[in-house]
């Protein structure tokens, strides 16, 4: 069997990252899920940049970018991989609404850009790698062999976020959780440098009315035919 690269790429809450996990696991493949590394940058620049609600300092963050380290490290209990900014473990924090709500402003400075896809492009150079996110079809990996783009109605999307928020002991409203999916989805697709698009030749996979399994099985058999 030959090693390949399959992007997933697609809008906000579409269930990208179980997919891709699921798909890694059954080929024996890593699973890199970038949104975590704009999410853990998201989160430094709330530490070290922040203004108020809607503003950042933007200089300040590029002038620290160079100190900023993401990594990945695999957890022995779970076996999963989860993300650590700097050496400290983010991977609770970063999934939090506030950090939802700052990060498509922080994805869009190109120099955040260039330092993450610059890192994802050296983890998948072996391939035998799924990586998901909003870009990797079309920036990271253009040549990739499988690309799928994900979507779903924002109802159906901001549903299966709210119940997994509230499942996690967040104080979240369905309101708050719908506006940051149609917000994200909105900055994400209009921003200048990489915007959310689906690859040409990617395979549009709507889940709104899909099972997990359904979709799972639908896509390894996609995969299984590249492979
Ligand atoms: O995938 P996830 O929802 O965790 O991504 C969080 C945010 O990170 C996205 O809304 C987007 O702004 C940004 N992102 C990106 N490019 C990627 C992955 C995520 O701009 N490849």
């Amino acid at each position: 069997n030959k090693k390949i690269i399959i992007a997933i790429d697609g809008h906000s809450s579409t269930g990208k990252s179980t997919v891709a996990r699921q798909l890694a696991k059954e080929l024996g493949y890593i699973y890199v899920d970038t949104g975590a590394m704009y999410r853990a940058v998201t989160l430094y620049a709330m530490r070290k940049c922040y203004i108020d609600k809607h503003h950042f300092n933007r200089e300040a963050l590029e002038r620290f970018l160079p100190f900023i380290n993401i990594k990945f490290e695999v957890n022995s209990k779970t076996g999963l991989a989860e993300v650590f900014l700097n050496n400290e473990n983010v991977e609770k924090t970063i999934r939090k609404l506030d950090v939802s709500n700052f990060v498509s402003q922080i994805a869009a400075v190109s120099l955040v850009r260039k330092k993450l896809v610059e890192q994802q492009q050296l983890m998948g150079k072996d391939k035998g790698i799924v990586m998901d996110g909003r870009d990797i079809g079309t920036v990271v990996f253009p040549e990739a062999e499988l690309k799928l783009f994900m979507t779903a109605t924002a109802k159906d999307r901001a549903e299966r976020r709210y119940k997994e928020l509230i499942d996690r002991g967040e104080k979240v409203t369905y309101e708050d959780v719908l506006k940051n999916v149609v917000d994200r989805d909105h900055i994400d697709s209009t921003r200048k440098d990489s915007p959310l698009r689906k690859a040409e030749d990617a395979i549009v996979i709507d889940n709104s009315n899909l099972t997990l399994n359904e979709q799972f099985s639908q896509i390894l058999n996609i995969a299984k035919n590249v492979i």
